[in-house]
């Protein structure tokens, strides 16, 4: 290939190349240790003294305008491509993507692995009547029972005809409001219109009017599981409640102990405790007196088998009809699972809490 042909093409495929690496291409294929005008330069030393002459110049100068127009070429390639906004060689930027709230994470991994049971979710109102919350689960008025639950009343104002608010007694009729201090009303509310056999969870948020610390909130959440049919037993209970636990805590070896207790709506009542297997000493997770998360007791839900009196309210037959309840608190599942020390932690709304979930 004479000179002439190695500048047409040489300048040909410049034109139409589009990208950096194309480029590079070039600049390897007409300049490179073997390129095709290197070896023109090369084989100089062996031509005669006068095509030499002629020939060495010439080389060299095609040899300088072709690095130039290389050259041109790619800074037209990298302004083009930043005009465009479009940097190819910059390093990324991270996407903040946001976290979902450790109790989100909970709630929709219980609700996942209750499905998975073929457990329905229901879910029920925060403001209930006294009925629900304390009457209809067999805790009467002056019960000392009630006093298991620290309540927040709603004061109700009726808005008459000029728009004045005045605050009303309740009639004998009339429930009076509160804020649910546990998720046990929709026991009976869900009883008053389904059938059994069934079995479902209801998720959701509770108050208590109490002093907060490291394990206690006014607000917080609960989860309610009710299952009913002929024969359910607490043999049933335990089942799931074991596979229930074995799943949220992936397979984690856990011990599981049930102890008597009292609730009005069961009978009998009982604790569930779980141990958590040990892994070694675990530092700063010692909430408030609560103990250290592993290889201790952990006292997780309250549950027994329906009481009597709770399936009359729902106007069921007790004689047809048993089952088991259970509640636990969402916050203190999440609390163990993620090592959270301080309920407090859920409410602060502090984002460095929330971005390491
Ligand atoms: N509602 C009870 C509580 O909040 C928990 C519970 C639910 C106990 C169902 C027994 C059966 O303390």
């Amino acid at each position: 290939m004479n000179l002439k042909e190695i500048e047409d093409s040489a300048r040909n495929e410049l034109k139409a190349a589009v990208s950096r690496e194309a480029v590079e291409k070039l600049r390897v294929k007409y300049l490179g240790r073997k390129g095709e005008i290197t070896a023109v330069l090369r084989s100089l030393k062996d031509m005669p003294l006068e095509e030499r002459r002629r020939v060495g110049p010439e080389a060299q100068s095609l040899r300088r305008d072709v690095e130039r127009l290389i050259n041109e070429k790619v800074s037209a390639i990298g302004s083009a491509s930043s005009a465009s906004g479009v940097d190819l060689t910059a390093p990324g930027r991270k996407v903040s993507r946001g976290h979902l709230h450790p109790l989100t994470l909970v709630d929709e991994e219980i609700r996942r692995i209750f499905k998975s049971m073929n457990f329905s979710v229901v879910e029920g109102p925060e403001v209930e009547t006294e009925y629900y919350n304390f009457d209809a689960l067999n805790i009467p008025p002056n019960h000392p029972a009630r006093e298991m639950w620290d309540t927040f009343w709603l004061r109700q104002t009726r808005t008459d005809a000029d728009g004045v608010h005045t605050h009303t007694k309740k009639s004998p009729r009339q429930s009076a409001l509160l804020l649910r201090t546990h998720t046990s009303p929709m026991q009976i509310r869900y009883m008053e219109e389904h059938n059994p056999p069934f079995q479902i969870i209801v998720p959701g948020r509770t108050f208590r009017y109490e002093a907060t610390d490291a394990s206690h909130e006014i607000n917080f959440y609960q989860l309610e599981g009710l299952m009913v049919g002929k024969s359910v037993s607490l043999a049933n209970f335990k089942s799931v409640v074991q596979e229930f636990f074995k799943r949220f805590f992936g397979g984690q070896k856990i011990e599981f102990r049930y102890r008597p207790a009292y609730f009005p709506f069961v009978e009998p009542g009982l604790e569930v405790e779980i141990k958590l297997a040990t892994s070694g000493p675990e530092k700063g997770l010692r909430p408030n007196g609560a103990g250290k998360r592993q290889g201790t007791w952990l006292e997780i839900m309250g549950a027994g088998m329906v009481h009597p009196r709770v399936f009359e309210f729902a106007h069921y037959n007790p004689r047809d009809w048993q089952g088991f309840a259970f509640g636990m608190g969402l916050d203190r599942l999440a609390m163990i699972k993620y090592k959270i020390p301080d309920i407090r932690l859920f409410y602060s709304g502090d984002l460095r809490f929330i971005r390491q979930f």
